[in-house]
């Protein structure tokens, strides 16, 4: 790949960053767009975050995507923010704009793009979300932006669910949110619901664990997404198939954020389906080399 001295130069901040596939990706979106413009690693250490989101922009990088664990850190050193990025609390993409950066979340539009693709329905529906850290903000965010009728989060601390619960019960002016402990899932309502793994439980190497062992769990789930892409169907995803439901792994959000990022550095193009899942293959066939697709 040609990049010129007029390349447009972006990067992912986060810590550590080696193992992270948004190089592979966004420079492949490039290539495949013929788009003079060249993606890096940058490895930044929490006490740096301010320094390096000035340094960012004094060397006039387009943006950056941030993640783990500065998502939240980088908020005080952006010129604006995003509503979705405000409301979920959380920035994984930083756009250059007049005077600094500005912050968005493109992990919610990513989600709502692969629970598209899986035929997932939104207004009205049932919802369960596990966990309530950073990825089950912007999984409340999707519901509640697309009128979901009930969320249930399901949290092992039930006093984080809850104050997601109320943040965004607010946000959106009503009540559709509650909050439940993971130890109190025999209790969940009866009927079906549809189904948002957002926790770390199961993620490689610990492929042998998931948030409920209980097998009855989940046959009250419909259809599901896990944001875990390592292993590529974790035991969640098994366990739903197993009780008759749909399941779907994490790395159709994982390239569906990208995608979004990309475009909000590059609004003068679109990132067609076609690549991104020629991207898919590529980023598949890294995780089977790192060892952790297994
Ligand atoms: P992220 O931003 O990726 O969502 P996070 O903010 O660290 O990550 O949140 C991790 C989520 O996984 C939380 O919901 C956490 O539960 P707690 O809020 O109770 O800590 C959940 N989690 C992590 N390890 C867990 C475990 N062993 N069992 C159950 N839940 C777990």
């Amino acid at each position: 790949m040609h990049i010129s001295a007029g390349a447009k130069v972006c990067g992912v901040m986060a810590y550590p960053v080696e193992h992270s596939l948004s190089p592979l990706m966004h420079n492949f979106f490039a290539q495949e767009l013929g788009i003079d413009f060249a993606y890096v690693p940058l490895k930044v250490r929490p006490e740096d975050v301010e320094s390096a989101v000035r340094g960012a922009w004094a060397v006039n990088l387009a943006g950056m995507n941030v993640t783990v664990p500065h998502k939240q850190a980088v908020i005080p050193f952006v010129r604006e923010l995003d509503p979705g990025a405000k409301a979920i609390g959380a920035v994984n993409t930083l756009v250059r704009a007049e005077g600094g950066y500005k912050g968005y979340n493109t992990d919610a539009p990513g989600l709502l793009r692969a629970m598209k693709d899986e035929g997932m329905d939104i207004e009205g529906q049932d919802w369960l979300i596990i966990g309530a850290g950073g990825a089950a903000k912007a999984a409340a965010f999707v519901l509640g932006s697309g009128h979901a009728g009930s969320v249930i989060v399901l949290n092992r601390s039930r006093d984080r669910a809850a104050a997601l619960a109320r943040e965004f019960n607010e946000h959106f002016g009503r009540d559709f949110i509650r909050a439940m402990s993971l130890e109190e899932y025999k209790a969940l309502p009866h009927g079906k619901r549809q189904a948002v793994q957002t926790t770390s439980v199961g993620m490689y190497p610990r492929n042998d664990a998931a948030p409920v062992e209980d097998a009855d769990f989940y046959k009250g789930i419909t259809k599901a997404i896990d944001v875990i892409y390592t292993p590529a169907r974790t035991k969640f995803s098994a366990m739903v198939e197993a009780a008759g439901g749909q399941a779907a792994g994490g790395l159709s959000m994982l390239l569906y954020q990208g995608a979004a990022a990309f475009e909000l550095w590059n609004p003068e193009v679109t990132v067609p389906k076609e690549v991104i899942e020629k991207a898919g293959q590529l980023m598949r066939k890294a995780l089977k080399g790192q060892g952790e697709d297994k």
